[in-house]
């Protein structure tokens, strides 16, 4: 079966509401032809100008966090209820910067991704392992662990659905990118959890994404690997000339 590549910057704690409006505006054009599937995970109070600045074009938005409950005595959160009114599309769950530096753990990335598809709201689940834990050779029963728990309790049909971003804390903000033979191991493995989990027909339709210093040099060659189906984007997402680059990779 043929995925779409599903092409996503994280722009973590990056760029004001007004800075946000003017990138995507500048962004757009040349991004317009793209056949993949795009989105933008912007901070929380750039969500407002990010989705008027992307209205009726071809890159979606994205949170990049959100709180399980509905609603309640949680400062400072925000709920999938609040995203969902204001017509947020995808969220972002459990980047392993939300997890080293918010104490997210496995059970709160469960209860965020079941959370997100109860509003019907896409999760993009982040796992990944330590330089340590590869290292150790443990890579591989750590990552299918976040794996299996992230995907506690949810049925093939919302696995279907969801996008899964293999990211290797190593690779994040290094410029020390996976191999394409690295990145594609590991997401292999992740979807032959998903098989087991499920079926063929549930990991065949699950996209994978890779993360972890990709830049416009090296996407492509990222993404056409056979279970890549494209990319969780940092620092080069925040670049209009090489977000489009990476945005523009045709299978
Ligand atoms: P970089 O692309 O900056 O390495 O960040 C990757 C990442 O964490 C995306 O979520």
């Amino acid at each position: 079966m043929k995925r779409t590549p599903i092409i996503a910057g994280n722009w973590k704690m990056n760029k004001t509401p007004d800075e946000a409006a003017a990138f995507i505006k500048e962004l757009l054009p040349e991004i317009k032809d793209s056949k993949n599937e795009l989105i933008a995970g912007v901070p929380f109070v750039c969500l407002p100008a990010a989705l008027e600045a992307a209205k009726g074009s071809n890159l979606k938005i994205a949170a990049q966090n959100m709180h399980w409950k509905e609603s309640g005595a949680y400062t400072g959160e925000v709920s999938g209820a609040m995203l969902k009114s204001m017509g947020v599309p995808y969220v972002i769950i459990g980047h392993s910067e939300r997890r080293e530096y918010f104490a997210e753990t496995d059970e709160t990335v469960n209860l965020k991704a079941k959370a997100a598809l109860s509003y019907g709201i896409t999760p993009i689940i982040c796992c990944g392992e330590t330089l340590e834990q590869r290292e150790a050779g443990i890579m591989e029963s750590w990552v299918s662990g976040q794996v299996k728990a992230a995907l506690q309790d949810l049925t093939k049909e919302q696995v279907k659905t969801i996008v899964i971003a293999y990211e290797p804390i190593w690779a994040i903000g290094t410029g020390r990118t996976a191999t394409n033979e690295q990145a594609n191991e590991v997401c292999t493995i992740i979807r032959n959890v998903v098989k087991d989990l499920y079926d063929e027909e549930t990991a065949e339709a699950l996209r994978i994404q890779y993360g972890g210093s990709v830049n416009a040099a090296n996407s492509a060659d990222l993404f056409s690997m056979d279970n890549i189906d494209g990319g969780l984007v940092g620092g080069a997402s925040l670049k209009v000339k090489d977000f489009s680059v990476i945005a523009g990779y045709e299978c």
